[in-house]
């Protein structure tokens, strides 16, 4: 069985994009997220794809939902729906979910676990937002706190969550 693991950094007012972009530049994140993900499977939604300088994530296997299949997304599968997506990769060990918001929502229903960066400023005037999470199912499992530094803006926590049984 796969595990499904939502992956998404998260500002403290839950934005986490603007303009079908992110919100920061995080290097420390982008290391995160590619460490884990990379050799594995990332489900997006296609504002996301579109985000993505370079078509699909290399040394990953790359599914996009949208209602649009038959468009062209270089590098990646194209899923109709959220069933359909996990579906298609059934046979594979780990399976991450990388928004965008709509992506996120559908998948909180799916998913076994979250990884989320959380990043300790707000941005009133996002426009794309994490959804809101019943914290009592889930279980916090690793934390780890860093300051802002030259790199990274803002100060920010590494969260590990898994669904509670
Ligand atoms: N901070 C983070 O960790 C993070 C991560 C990822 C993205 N983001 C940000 O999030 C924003 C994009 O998020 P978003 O919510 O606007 O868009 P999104 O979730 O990336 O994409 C939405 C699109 O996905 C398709 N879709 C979604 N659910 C579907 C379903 N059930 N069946 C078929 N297609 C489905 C639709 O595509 P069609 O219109 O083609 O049908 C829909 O328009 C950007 O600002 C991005 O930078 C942030």
């Amino acid at each position: 069985m796969s595990t499904i693991s939502i992956i998404a950094a998260v500002a403290e007012d839950n934005a986490i994009g603007k303009n079908q972009e992110l919100l920061w530049r995080m290097p420390a994140d982008m290391k995160r997220f590619k460490e884990l993900t990379t050799g594995h499977t990332v489900i997006m939604g296609r504002k996301t794809f579109e985000s993505l300088p370079n078509g699909g994530l290399p040394n990953r296997k790359n599914v996009v939902l949208t209602s649009m299949p038959e468009a062209n997304f270089i590098g990646c599968f194209a899923c109709e729906s959220i069933n359909e997506a996990l579906e298609l990769c059934e046979k594979e060990e780990q399976i991450f979910l990388i928004g965008g918001s709509l992506v996120y929502k559908l998948g909180l229903d799916f998913a076994d676990k979250m990884y989320l960066t959380r990043v300790h400023t707000n941005f009133p005037d996002a426009d794309a937002f994490f959804p809101d999470v019943n914290w009592e199912e889930w279980e916090e499992i690793e934390r780890q706190e860093f300051q802002a530094d030259e790199k990274n803006p803002y100060a920010y926590t590494f969260l590990t969550y898994i669904r509670k049984k």
